[in-house]
């Protein structure tokens, strides 16, 4: 049978107390229900349909990209209802597996054991034994461990509610069943809404088996109503990854100060000091070195290149051996050949640097193309931009760029060329030459200061 999935994000989330949708928020970087999307993505191609409301065009405009189906519930009247939104739009013979828009950490391997128990004889329902059941529907199984029905919380009795067996709110069944219990839902109810719970109920009746899988973890089945819960989600996540981590042969100095937002690939024997953020797709080869408080997004960081204290680096290349930092700021394409080295108070961007090039301190690099061992002193500045155009800076192989060096670009300086310190270079300099612009030194004999007049 072929898998469609449909996500719930269409409530409101009023304890978010946001004007942001509440699937909108994100977990590590991202929006909770493109969590849920980019999970069931990973058990293959199945057709996904996202229940909006609340904020539906937000929702419809942040998922523009994610190749999902968008159905339409106006008005809130329950998880049954909800369902019933999309199902127009399910093939009669698909099996359909349910997720909420704001539990984002369901696992794909749960997802995909939960769909193996469906079939024309028995659907599965995920459930989740917690310390404490509030809020949760509560299962209910007869003297032989088989499921009979869900209760909610505000219609359960004492006893039930006793029951420690939540109901994720999870389940997978063939979409023809679904079809034909949906219409019968009632709302007359504690809340006067369309309960999908009630399915259960009606399996029951009709002679099919519910199939009860059990959640691995809690963690996996929460929602996020409110912003202690996400954060408390965010932390679980994040430690999880840091073990990952550690395990892939990661040394984090405190695993509670590493956060990945996005996707971190890693070889072995890295060391990552405290305070590091990776986002987007980052990758660090065998070796590496992050000292403290780095930010880190959409890079790749070569064999043995060691990134000190405080650096930011964004949408750039570090190539081996590299040093960069500490308080060094690698802009959106900067490229570092090997052993280049990029020291405190330098800015890159869209620049390639050669190999065992240095940029030690103080420097603005923009659009430009620098050679491999060349030197640029401290203070030197790429004037790229007039205020209109950019324009582009070449510095040849093995050239030393005295400090405090002007260059306006577009310039040229020949490999092997010398610009003396506190030189303007608006003119190209070719291989070899010594330039000099900057204005003569005058020594004035018997000088006076001026003197305070009273
Ligand atoms: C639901 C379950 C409960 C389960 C709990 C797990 C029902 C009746 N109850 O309760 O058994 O233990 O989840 O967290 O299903 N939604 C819509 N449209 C609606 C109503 C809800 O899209 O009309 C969405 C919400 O945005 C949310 C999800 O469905 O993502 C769950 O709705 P919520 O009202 O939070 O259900 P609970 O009362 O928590
Ligand atoms: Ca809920």
């Amino acid at each position: 049978m072929k898998t469609e999935v449909i996500i719930l994000a269409a409530g409101q989330g009023s304890r978010m107390q946001s004007a942001l949708p509440k699937v909108l928020h994100k977990l590590a970087g991202r929006p909770l229900v493109q969590h849920v999307i980019d999970r069931v993505r990973k058990l293959g191609d199945s057709l996904i349909h996202v229940v909006v409301g609340h904020g539906a065009e937000q929702v419809k405009e942040q998922l523009a990209d994610a190749n999902v189906q968008f159905a339409l519930q106006s008005e809130q009247k329950g998880t049954g209802h909800a369902v019933a939104q999309a199902l127009d739009n399910v093939a009669d013979d698909s099996r359909v597996l349910i997720l909420y828009g704001d539990v984002p950490l369901t696992r794909p391997e749960t997802m995909a054991e939960l769909l193996a128990l469906v079939n024309e004889q028995q659907i599965g329902l995920l459930t989740v034994n917690l310390e404490d059941p509030t809020g949760y529907g509560r299962i209910i199984r007869d003297q032989h461990g088989k499921v009979l029905a869900i209760v909610e919380q505000k219609d359960a009795n004492p006893k039930q509610l006793a029951i420690r067996e939540g109901n994720s709110g999870i389940l997978a069944l063939p979409a023809n069943l679904l079809k034909s219990w949906l219409p019968q839902l009632k709302n007359n109810n504690a809340q006067g809404e369309y309960y999908l719970t009630d399915v259960i109920e009606m399996a029951v009746a009709h002679g099919v088996n519910v199939a009860p899988l059990q959640a691995a973890c809690e963690q996996e089945v929460q929602g996020v109503n409110n912003r202690i819960q996400l954060s408390t989600l965010e932390r679980w996540h994040q430690a999880q990854q840091a073990e990952q981590l550690m395990l892939a042969g990661c040394t984090l100095l405190d695993p509670a100060r590493v956060d990945v937002r996005g996707e971190l690939t890693t070889g072995r024997d890295i060391t990552i000091d405290i305070n590091v953020i990776f986002e987007g797709e980052v990758t660090l080869a065998d070796n590496v070195h992050i000292g403290p408080n780095c930010l880190i997004r959409n890079a790749t960081i070569g064999a043995g290149a060691v990134i000190e204290a405080n650096s930011v680096i964004d949408s750039a290349l570090v190539g081996a051996q590299c040093s960069v930092g500490p308080f060094a700021r690698l802009r959106p394409g900067t490229e570092l050949a090997a052993q280049a080295k990029v020291g405190n108070f330098v800015e890159t961007k869209k620049a390639k640097i050669g190999e065992g090039s240095k940029l030690s301190h103080l420097s603005y690099i923009g659009d430009a193309e620098v050679g491999a061992g060349v030197n640029v002193g401290a203070g030197t500045i790429t004037c790229n931009y007039d205020g209109v155009n950019k324009f582009k800076t070449t510095i040849g192989d093995g050239a030393f760029i005295g400090s405090n060096t002007a260059l306006v670009a577009p310039v040229n300086v020949g490999a092997r060329a010398t610009t003396a310190a506190g030189s303007t270079i608006s003119k190209d300099v070719a291989e070899q030459q010594l330039s000099v612009a900057r204005a003569k030194q005058r020594n004035i004999n018997g000088w006076q200061r001026p003197q305070k007049k009273d």
